[in-house]
């Protein structure tokens, strides 16, 4: 009896239904490898895909056959014995081949190729039987049951059992169906088709409506025992039943859903990983157990209760899926917390005082920045606070076109004194560095000038070091903002901060107040 085990089977479509999405082909050996990382992880069948189809899919089925160890390997047939036998040909290599064969038995896709009932179950009955003569292991699919009529699903299912189909395989092949009626549909087919009871019952649920998931496990509580699924979700139009979802249900909800698989969870990430790269089909930020997000938490709160006990915010822990560990990325959200827990993480021991400091920059910084990552909070300790505030920059707009020279406004509060000027150069940094030496005129040579993008994307940060010497004196100022020209004009005027405390500590301040004759 079907149902008498809680053992649900997990039967992966992934290089079947999931490369029919548009879009989604992957090459040979991409399809060799997944399907390898597929039996590793233990998935229970592997539709390696539809023979029939094209010479190269035939050549994958066959070398996926040849290659498996544990796993089912099974291919796609239509109805017909030409894709039967062409099918058999590249799984029968498998340890343990299997045909899935398929028709459309819903009004609209009898329609198709113009078969009565009759004609259809007739149909149905010569290629089952054909299948089996060629393999033990049959399953057979009306595709579109949640649309076909009761009475004639129930018929040719019987017709289907009778001719040696193994899995009855009960495709949502629109993503139509609902929770309920996804039990409900289950639960009675085994309770009214004779011989249901010795074969296993299939749930193929699209999602269309976004209720996959709850489809195929609801399908599970109503006796299905084997789960079509595909990794992330890939699939026709809205996608499959992710495989990660239902295998993660089924593990962490154990309490409610008491049904076990042979998947090792821990392989999930890699595996979606190397999915999402051969298919091209990124995964979206916030996809459960997947999505770059999916275990990570920004939120001042949230961080806060991470940080005190993870199962506040997560039910399950990373490394169950396979991740190193939870990610509390910095943004605005963020509170001092998780930034302090960010700089002992990344090796910096600050005191109260100076975790306020670097606060208040690191919120600043946050607003302008979607995420805020390690490589910012180093660039945002080491830049530290300046030497000393004679000088700092108020205001800069710079003008930049095709043609030189470019214009910087710049506005210095020297000494609490605010002063403007707008000064030319070659680019918006030599203007914007002329316009410095207007406002605070000094005979220190600019030694180095170093930026420095400390992460990736358009909204990096970058961390710019200007080295300045005079008379064999020689500071440097490193500043860091998403905006190369503002970093240099604060490391700038950082190094010549420092200058002046260096002239003053060595006594040679003889130039302290020369820039109020130039404004
Ligand atoms: O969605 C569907 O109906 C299918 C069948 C071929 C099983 O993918
Ligand atoms: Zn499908």
């Amino acid at each position: 009896m079907t149902t008498a085990t809680n053992r649900v089977k997990i039967f992966d479509t992934t290089l079947r239904d999931g490369e029919q999405s548009p879009g989604a082909t992957m090459t040979h050996d991409e399809k060799l490898e997944i399907a390898e990382l597929l039996d590793l992880m233990g998935v229970d069948i592997i539709e390696a895909g539809f023979p029939i189809a094209s010479e190269g899919d035939f050549r994958a089925v066959s070398e996926i056959a040849q290659r498996s160890k544990n796993a089912s390997i099974c291919g796609l047939a239509r109805a017909n014995y030409k894709d039967i036998d062409r099918c058999w040909e590249a799984v029968k290599h498998a340890a343990k081949p299997r045909i899935h064969t398929f028709i459309g038995t819903s009004p609209l896709h009898r329609a198709i190729p113009n078969l009565s009932q009759d004609e259809m179950a007739e149909r149905i009955h010569d290629t089952v039987t054909h299948a089996r003569n060629l393999c033990e292991d049959v399953q057979w699919s009306p595709m579109d049951a949640t649309r076909t009529e009761w009475d004639y699903l129930c018929r040719v299912i019987e017709i289907a059992i009778k001719a040696g189909a193994t899995t009855i395989n009960i495709p949502d092949t629109v993503g139509y169906t609902a929770p309920r009626e996804s039990a409900d549909l289950i639960r009675r087919l085994i309770e009214t088709v004779p011989g249901a009871d010795e074969i296993i019952f299939a749930t193929h649920c699209h999602n269309d409506l976004g209720m996959a998931t709850a489809n195929s496990l609801a399908a599970v509580e109503g006796g299905a025992r084997q789960i079509e699924c595909t990794i992330n979700g890939l699939g026709e139009r809205a996608g499959n039943t992710a495989l990660e979802e239902v295998v993660m249900a089924l593990k962490v909800r154990h309490d409610i859903m008491p049904f076990t698989t042979g998947v090792d969870t821990t392989k999930i990430m890699n595996i979606s990983r190397r999915v999402a790269s051969a298919s091209g089909f990124n995964v979206q930020y916030n996809k459960a157990i997947v999505g770059k997000n999916a275990f990570a938490h920004e939120s001042g709160i949230h961080q806060d209760g991470m940080l005190k006990n993870a199962e506040t915010f997560e039910i399950m822990r990373p490394a169950d899926v396979g991740l190193a560990g939870t990610s509390l990325p910095l943004g605005k959200h963020s509170g001092r917390a998780a930034l302090r827990a960010k700089l002992n993480d990344i090796g910096y021991e600050v005191g109260d005082n100076e975790l306020m400091d670097i606060f208040v920059r690191f919120k600043e910084l946050a607003d302008r920045k979607k995420e805020v990552y390690d490589e910012d909070i180093v660039a945002l300790v080491q830049a530290g606070a300046p030497a000393s505030e004679h000088l700092k920059v108020k205001f800069l707009r710079v003008i930049c076109g095709t043609e030189a020279p470019q214009s910087a406004d710049l506005t210095l509060t020297v000494d609490g004194e605010d002063k403007q000027v707008t000064a030319q150069g070659d680019g918006p940094v030599d203007a914007t560095f002329n316009a410095v030496k207007q406002i605070f005129p000094h005979g220190a040579r600019l030694q180095l000038y170093q930026v420095h993008a400390v992460t990736e994307g358009t909204d990096a940060q970058a961390t710019v070091t200007v080295r300045l010497e005079e008379d064999g004196l020689v500071v440097t100022g490193q500043s860091a903002d998403t905006d190369t020209v503002v970093a240099s004009a604060k490391a700038y005027v950082g190094a010549l901060n420092r200058l002046i405390v260096r002239r003053q500590k060595s006594g040679k301040d003889t130039k302290e107040v020369s820039y109020k004759d130039t404004v």
